[in-house]
């Protein structure tokens, strides 16, 4: 992001645009004339907690303007090492309830190791942590809605909702469109998984839609000699929405 060209939208205007293809937002100055005061007689909390000062205008730019940086779309390659496990590029578009693309939507990713265990205090199940790996990936769809991550695949895990009860490999999506609204927290799951049988939070799905839930095995994006590929897209609302998550896996998140 630092080498962003920034130019001003003009009068009036305190948002931004860039030279390098980033869709930013912009947005007007209140009107103090319509904002409700930080000081107001009669409402006594307010002379204690409103500033004494007259507040200083600061220019909204990049940092004020857009979300986390979007650089964490390499998961394979954290703490200075390589994880061990299956490589694997999932990318997908992220798309509306009118099929159109959904650019600039924040698309974070969290996930087990290949041994099926996640980086965090409450996983204590015995397989291996990995060193150079933690399992989190965030991007920013690109102008076509398009996203996508290098990661490892993840393995199974159990998770004691019954006896032997082991969750499908499968990576977790939050999702932000163009507004709270487009909210969507789900997830991703792998083609042909034995273990959907008996996994009662794939099978909360309703079976027409379950299929969304499943990524495709890409042949064309398998990298030659490095990486197995998977996409998947998501719709965040109408009636070809991508499943929402109904219930807690028994992992940290
Ligand atoms: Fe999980």
């Amino acid at each position: 992001m630092g080498s962003v060209t920034l130019r001003p939208y003009g009068p009036g205007m305190t948002g931004t645009t860039s030279a390098s293809g980033l869709h930013l937002p912009r947005y007007l100055r209140e009107d103090p004339s319509v904002r409700t005061p930080v000081a107001f007689d009669g409402y006594r909390s307010t002379a204690l907690r409103a500033p004494l000062r007259t507040p200083v205008d600061l220019p909204h730019r990049l940092t004020e303007v857009t979300g986390p940086d979007p650089v964490l779309a390499e998961l394979t390659l954290r703490n200075g090492g390589e994880a061990v496990g299956q490589r694997i590029l999932v990318h997908g578009r992220v798309l509306d309830s009118d099929g159109r693309p959904v650019p600039d939507a924040l698309v974070e990713v969290w996930q087990a190791n290949a041994s099926g265990r996640y980086r965090h205090v409450v996983d204590t199940w015995p397989a291996p942590l990995d060193p150079h790996f933690d399992g989190l990936g965030r991007v920013v769809t690109d102008s076509l809605g398009r996203y996508e991550f290098m990661t490892i695949k993840p393995g199974a895990y159990p998770w004691g909702n019954h006896h032997n009860a082991w969750r499908p490999a499968h990576i977790h999506f939050s999702l932000f469109g163009r507004a709270f609204t487009q909210r969507l927290v789900t997830q991703m799951y792998f083609p042909d998984d034995p273990l959907f049988g008996q996994d009662p939070i794939f099978n909360s799905i309703p079976a027409a839609a379950r299929y969304r839930a499943i990524s495709r095995y890409d042949l064309e994006r398998t990298q030659d000699n490095w990486a197995l590929a998977f996409e998947w897209n998501i719709v965040l609302r109408g009636s070809d929405q991508t499943p929402f998550e109904t219930d807690d896996d028994g992992d940290v998140a």
